[in-house]
C-alpha cells in the first residue's frame, strides 16, 4: 500500500551518543545492588524498567516488587500503581508519559539525558508546519515522542498496537499522518493495507540491523527463527519469522517450539528471554554502520545504558536540589493536551483486549 515519506523535514544529521560505561564503572555499579534495594524500599517507590535496560536494573525491579515491560505496559502500570513515587528506568519519553498520566505522582528518572533518536527526530515546530500542510490528516504519534508532540497529536500508539490502530482508522476513512519512525510507518502501511504519510525519523539501533548479514546468519543457523522489532528496515522485516513489540517477541519465544533465535531488537531483551527459556539459545543480530551514528555498541541503545543503580539511588536519596534534577515535570497545558491521545491509546488497548472496539473512540 502507498507509503508517502515526508521530505525536507529538519532533523538531526548526527546523533551525539553518550559514552559507554567502562567495565570498572559497571562493576562498581553492581556493588550498589543492596543499597539500591534499600533506597527503593525506604522511599516506598515503584521501579518500572523497560526490557532494554541492563540485566542488573531488571533484576532490581524484580527484587523490589517493581515492573519490567514494553512502553505500553510501563504507561499503564505507572498509572495504576497506588505508590506515589515511581522511578522510570528507560528513556525520557517513558518518564514523560508516566508524568502525563499521573501528574500527582513524583516521577523520577535516573538520567534525564536518556534520549531516544526517534524523539529527537520530531520537533514540535516541524510537526506544526507539516500539520498545516495536511489539515485533514489524523496525526498518529508513536509513543517515542516528546510531551509537546503528543499534545499536538490525535492518537498515540506503541508498536504493540500500531497496525490495529491503522486498521481501525482505515475503517473510519481517516488519512494517517504518522510520526516519527519511517520503518514502522512502512510496516503499518503494508500490514493495515492503507496509505500512510510518514515522518522520516529512525531508531538508530533498529535502523542499523543489516539484512545481508542477517540473511547469512540465517543460512548458518537454518533451524533458528528470526525475531524482528518493526522499527527495523523493511528488508530485515521481510526475513522475519516473527515481527512484534518487545512484549510480543518475548511472548513468542515462550510458546514457540524453536530452540534457537536470532534477535533483531535491543540486547536488553535477552535477560527476560533467557530467563523465560533457559534451555534456548538467543543470538544477537548484526548491525552495520549508518550515517550520523558513530560507535554503536552492537544492538545496544546507548541512552538506555545510562540507567545505573548509582543514579537510581541518587534520585531517591539526594537532597531537594539533586532530586529536582531527576524529577520529570511537564508544563500543565501541554500535559492536559497530551493526556487526551494517551487516554485514547489506553482505551483502544483495553477495547482490543476485550474484543469489542467501539467506532467512536
Ligand atoms: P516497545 O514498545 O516494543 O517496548 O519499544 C519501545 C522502544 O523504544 C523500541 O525501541
Ligand atoms: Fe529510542 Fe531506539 Fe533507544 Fe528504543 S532503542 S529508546 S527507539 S533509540
Amino acid at each position: 500500500m502507498a507509503l508517502i515519506t515526508l521530505k525536507d523535514i529538519v532533523m538531526p544529521q548526527e546523533f551525539e551518543l553518550p559514552a559507554k560505561l567502562s567495565a570498572q564503572e559497571l562493576e562498581k555499579d553492581s556493588s550498589l545492588f543492596e543499597q539500591a534495594k534499600e533506597a527503593i524500599k525506604k522511599h516506598k517507590a515503584l521501579l518500572i524498567a523497560h526490557y532494554y535496560t541492563t540485566p542488573i536494573i531488571q533484576r532490581l525491579a524484580e527484587e523490589t516488587g517493581g515492573f519490567i515491560g514494553d512502553s505500553l505496559e510501563m504507561a499503564r502500570v505507572g498509572k495504576e500503581s497506588p505508590l506515589n513515587t515511581v522511578v522510570v528506568a528507560g528513556v525520557r519519553f517513558m518518564g514523560e508519559t508516566a508524568k502525563i498520566l499521573s501528574p500527582e505522582k513524583t516521577i523520577l528518572m535516573p538520567d534525564m539525558g536518556a534520549e531516544c533518536s526517534l524523539d529527537l527526530c520530531c520537533k514540535g515546530s516541524e510537526l506544526k508546519r507539516i500539520k498545516e500542510a495536511h489539515p485533514n490528516a489524523t496525526v498518529v504519534a508513536y509513543a517515542n515522542t516528546s510531551a509537546e508532540v503528543k499534545a499536538m497529536s490525535d492518537w498515540i500508539v506503541t508498536s504493540s498496537l500500531a497496525v490495529e490502530l491503522a486498521d481501525y482508522l482505515k475503517g473510519r476513512g481517516e488519512e494517517i499522518l504518522w510520526v516519527p519512525d519511517r520503518h514502522l510507518g512502512g510496516y503499518i502501511a503494508n500490514n493495515a493495507k492503507t496509505q500512510v504519510i510518514t515522518w522520516p525519523g529512525r531508531c538508530i539501533v533498529h535502523d542499523s540491523f543489516e539484512a545481508k548479514e542477517i540473511a547469512k546468519l540465517k543460512e548458518q543457523n537454518p533451524q533458528a527463527k528470526l525475531l524482528v522489532h518493526p522499527e527495523s528496515p523493511a528488508e530485515v522485516v521481510a526475513l522475519a519469522d516473527k515481527v512484534g513489540s518487545t512484549s510480543q517477541l518475548l511472548a513468542f519465544t515462550k510458546t514457540d517450539d524453536a530452540q534457537t533465535y536470532l534477535v533483531a531488537t535491543e540486547r536488553g531483551i535477552f535477560y527476560k528471554m533467557q530467563q523465560a527459556c533457559p534451555n534456548k539459545t538467543f543470538i544477537e543480530a548484526p548491525v552495520g554502520p549508518r550515517p550520523g551514528v558513530s560507535s554503536l555498541d552492537g544492538a545496544k541503545c546507548p541512552w538506555m545504558a545510562l540507567n545505573t543503580l548509582e543514579k537510581i539511588i541518587e534520585s531517591l536519596e539526594g537532597d531537594e536540589q539533586v532530586k529536582a534534577k531527576h524529577s520529570i515535570e511537564v508544563d500543565e497545558s501541554v500535559r492536559v493536551d497530551a493526556m487526551k491521545p494517551l487516554d485514547r491509546m489506553l482505551k483502544f488497548a483495553a477495547a482490543i483486549k476485550s474484543g469489542n472496539v467501539p467506532n467512536d473512540l
